[in-house]
């Protein structure tokens, strides 16, 4: 038998591309070399015997907010922080936002954010461009074509937050949507209705209704479904390809369909507290700290998010994880129109889309893993690097206990805020190990990795893969 190569995970049940298989993975240099019966293997290093465990791909979250200052605060998590709570989860790759300060080149923004993040990722990374200031639009389209042959092939844009400097208009958006699809992008929106949701606050205000529970009646689930009906249609007049992040409403999700059905290129995204949480907790003493848009909905929304997920219509989850302080959620809560929107969560996903997806048989375990890394890295150019266990592939693995049964707490959790809106949640299932590139960088409920670990990963989007997802 050769000596030399650096891990092998035994008798662990790999689950990848709509297969379980009881098997046994080779990893070398920090890739995935072999996949089949470990006696056929060369001596390892190390051997991690996964009997009784769950192996997946690494989970990638799609959507994260490290650091991002919005609404008058800052999130007091630092990267490496909030990394190595996404590392404790499971994920082995996120996806963040570079947002353009106006007047200033989004480029020369994602070069900087790229060299800072990488002295501080725990795990690899990538950004979504976020164009917010579109009065030249010559600019724009010079930067567009720079930023894709940069590797980010995806942009997000805000149909919303127009106090904030975010909000795109339609013309700015179409025009944006063909810039990106000439080059062979991506374009994802935050899709809310400005103008009606604007209208409601005010007349709330007016009336004195200040608190929590008016959030998601400013913004009710047509407030979503009308700005994505105008997105899809914008983007098929454009001929570009769609991507809605965080879809909440069963009126949404019914718009995705039919506009899939028609054969058009769009995609959705859906987070778990989408899945898992509804508007009631807004009349809570703590409701405040459920604050994000779109707002929580109803019972009837999360079952259809986890039909949508079963049946296709949702390709991918991300937390949207912003890790406010429930202290700065407070200090604007005056008006529920000023509370800081976003909530925590990257640590949780693997758990909660487990626990109530798979145990609940609301999607397969094969779909799990396609929802939470295979189908985000098909998306955003980066299969089969990332998102896959194949010979060839970056060993990105995370090794899931399926009996482990917890009650999630924020004194156990590592993201950097004390709160957690699932606290007090039963979940049965945890990710135990993580390993990324080949180096485990959890286990045993110890963070083993270091600062900067992660590193920038290129995508560039392939016709023939995203078009299976
Ligand atoms: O409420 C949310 N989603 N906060 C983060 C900012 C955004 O909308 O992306
Ligand atoms: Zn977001």
């Amino acid at each position: 038998m050769a000596i030399g190569i650096d891990l092998i995970i035994e008798n662990g049940t790999v689950v990848f591309n709509g297969n379980i298989l009881k098997t046994d993975i080779a990893i070398e240099n920090g890739k995935i070399i072999k996949i089949g019966n470990r006696n056929h293997f060369p001596a390892a290093e190390r051997v991690i015997n996964a009997e009784g465990k769950l192996v997946f791909p690494g989970a990638i979250d799609t959507h994260t907010h490290f650091e991002q200052p919005f609404m008058g605060e800052v999130p007091p998590e630092t990267w490496d922080q909030g990394t190595i709570a996404a590392a404790f989860g499971g994920n082995t790759m996120h996806i963040d936002f570079v947002v353009q300060e106006h007047g200033k080149s989004l480029l020369d923004a994602i070069k900087a954010k790229v060299s800072y993040v990488d002295a501080l990722s725990a795990i690899d990374f990538s950004f979504h461009a976020c164009f917010t200031d579109f009065s030249d639009m010559d600019m724009i389209r010079a930067e567009v074509r720079k930023i894709i042959e940069y590797g980010i092939p995806s942009f997000k844009e805000y149909m919303t937050y127009r106090k904030e400097g975010y909000f795109v208009n339609d013309g700015e958006l179409y025009q944006l949507l063909r810039e990106v699809q000439k080059f062979g992008g991506i374009v994802g929106v935050h899709a809310e209705n400005t103008f009606i949701a604007e209208s409601l606050i005010e007349e709330f205000l007016k009336e004195g209704k200040k608190s929590a529970k008016y959030h998601p009646l400013a913004k009710p689930n047509f407030v979503e479904a009308e700005a994505i009906q105008r997105a899809i249609s914008i983007a098929n007049f454009a001929g570009a390809r769609l991507y809605v992040v965080h879809l909440s409403t069963k009126e949404g999700l019914h718009l995705i369909k039919e506009a899939k059905c028609r054969g058009e290129p769009i995609f959705a995204e859906t987070c778990p507290h989408y899945l898992t949480l509804t508007d009631d907790v807004y009349s809570r003493p703590d409701g405040i700290n459920y604050i994000m848009s779109p707002p929580l909905r109803k019972k009837d929304d999360i079952e259809a998010l986890w039909k949508g997920l079963s049946d296709g219509t949702i390709s991918v989850t991300g937390t949207d994880h912003i890790a406010y302080t429930s202290e700065q959620k407070r200090r604007h809560s005056e008006t529920f129109a000023n509370v800081p929107n976003g909530v925590p969560g990257v640590e949780l996903r693997l758990p909660i889309m487990y626990s109530e997806g798979v145990r609940k048989g609301r999607i397969s375990l094969t779909r799990m893993v396609d929802i939470c890394s295979t189908n985000a890295a098909k998306l955003f150019g980066l299969y089969p690097k990332k998102g896959a266990i194949l010979p060839g592939s970056d060993a990105d693995i995370v090794i899931f206990d399926p009996k482990i049964e917890k009650t999630i707490t924020v004194e156990t959790l590592h993201m950097g805020t004390d709160y957690t809106i699932y606290e007090g949640m039963k979940v049965t299932g945890w990710p135990v190990i993580t390993i990324l590139r080949g180096k485990v960088i959890v286990e045993n409920e110890s963070y083993l990795g270091k600062k900067g670990d992660g590193s920038f990963i290129k995508g560039r989007i392939v016709d023939e893969i995203i078009d299976t997802v």
